[in-house]
């Protein structure tokens, strides 16, 4: 492909406002095109919010709200690329992404119960589902 048709295409994505040239965004809505490494880009900017909470910091209303809005994003990416990725690999995979299902229900419960200690918990163990998926995976 010539610069020249790599930047028609770029604009005229770009012009659709969801992808760019380096794929689609990460905190765009999904698409049901996107790669598998790109879903995984937005599960990691999904996913920072609750991993960058620090141990023992009170759980405000304000962070309820926001912290459910990443579990819920989550949630929705896992599915993604568990129905879109999950046919052509070995069982496993999808093992892994309903681990990872297990672990977003896991914090939303915690956030609803506002129970700051449930969170971590349930936090480190979404983390576990990631990091089990992409040792046999990535
Ligand atoms: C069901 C399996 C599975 C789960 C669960 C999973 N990943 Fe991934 N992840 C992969 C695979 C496979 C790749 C390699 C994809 C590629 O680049 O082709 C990957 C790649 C990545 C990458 C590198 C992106 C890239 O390709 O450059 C990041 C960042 C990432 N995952 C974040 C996460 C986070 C954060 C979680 C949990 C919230 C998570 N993933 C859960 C399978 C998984």
């Amino acid at each position: 492909m010539t610069v020249r048709s790599l930047l028609t295409v770029c604009s005229l994505t770009l012009g659709l406002g969801f992808v760019g040239c380096k794929g689609a965004k990460p905190d765009g809505p999904l698409t049901g095109t996107e790669s598998l490494h790109d879903l995984m880009e937005s599960m990691e900017s999904a996913s920072k919010p609750l991993f960058d909470r620090s141990a023992g910091a009170a759980l405000t209303d304000v962070d309820v709200t926001a912290l459910t809005a990443s579990a819920s994003r989550v949630q929705a990416i896992n599915a993604a690329v568990k129905t879109r990725f999950a046919g052509s690999k070995p069982p496993t995979f999808a093992a892994h992404a309903e681990q990872l299902e297990k672990g977003t229900q896991e914090v939303l419960a915690a956030l609803t119960a506002k129970d700051a200690a449930a969170l971590q918990a349930a936090t480190k163990s979404l983390g576990g589902a990631c990091g089990s998926c992409h040792k046999e995976f990535k």
